[in-house]
């Protein structure tokens, strides 16, 4: 009997191309795709936006315990609503992403989004892209996937991100902030973003989207049987 509402976690660094594959991947299943990077961001902009000093766990954990995050489909992607006010895009500013680290870190903020996420997942037929869907989100996904590509690679590829977006940044800055970012949540010490056991690797460098998406594909239809 064909399986069809299987989890798929797809966790890996910063710029791997994780939400653009993660994406096609749903779209091609029909699966839901929960983009949990931008609930943390949204903490951060909310956060920021109330002058909470990053650092104060208890005061982030207090607002969010306040706060709702809806993640919605739509035509253009996944939307952002925090307290019903559409913050898409201004979670993806420079200011929130040189932050949200810092708020992802605390084990507080983790736990209570980690519990709308498995709630989010609860039914199957879902593809969520994180750093720790499959070692702490979904541990019994029928899919894990260990997504990543060169840190040169990564930096090109949000460069060119941030010029559609109509950003302004530079390549070699770029570069460092993710060396950072990877360095912060792989050294964390809740939920680090590691590689889990049972998950497959896989190496985006010299893949295009569509090579990298068609892959996972073809791992998803194989648990679908
Ligand atoms: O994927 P992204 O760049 O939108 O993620 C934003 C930050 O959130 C990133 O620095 C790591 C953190 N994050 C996390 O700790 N756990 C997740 N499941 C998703 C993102």
């Amino acid at each position: 009997m064909m399986k069809k509402n299987i989890q798929i976690a797809i966790d890996g660094p910063a710029g791997a191309g994780k939400s653009t594959i993660a994406k096609i991947v749903a779209e091609a299943l029909g699966f839901t795709y929960i983009d949990t990077g931008a609930m943390y961001r949204a903490v951060t902009y909310k956060a920021m936006q109330q002058d909470i000093y990053l650092d104060d766990e208890t005061k982030l954990a207090n607002m969010l315990a306040v706060s709702t995050i809806d993640l919605k489909p739509s035509a253009q992607g996944q939307l952002v609503f925090l307290d019903g006010e559409n913050v898409s895009d201004a979670i993806r500013s420079n200011e929130v992403t040189a932050s949200v680290s810092q708020v992802a870190a605390h084990a507080k903020v983790r736990e209570q989004l980690v519990a709308q996420q498995q709630k989010l997942a609860a039914n199957g037929g879902v593809v969520m892209d994180g750093r720790d869907i499959a070692t702490h989100v979904l541990t019994d996904a029928e899919l894990k996937v260990f997504m990543s590509a060169t840190v040169e690679e990564r930096a090109r590829r949000r460069f060119l991100d941030n010029q559609k977006r109509g950003i302004v940044s530079s390549i070699d800055k770029l570069q460092e902030e993710i060396a950072l970012r990877d360095k912060m949540d792989s050294e964390r010490e809740a939920s680090p973003l590691i590689q889990a056991e049972d998950a497959i690797f896989l190496d985006t460098t010299t893949l295009s989207i569509d090579e990298a998406a068609q892959a996972i594909l073809r791992l998803a239809q194989e648990k679908m049987l």
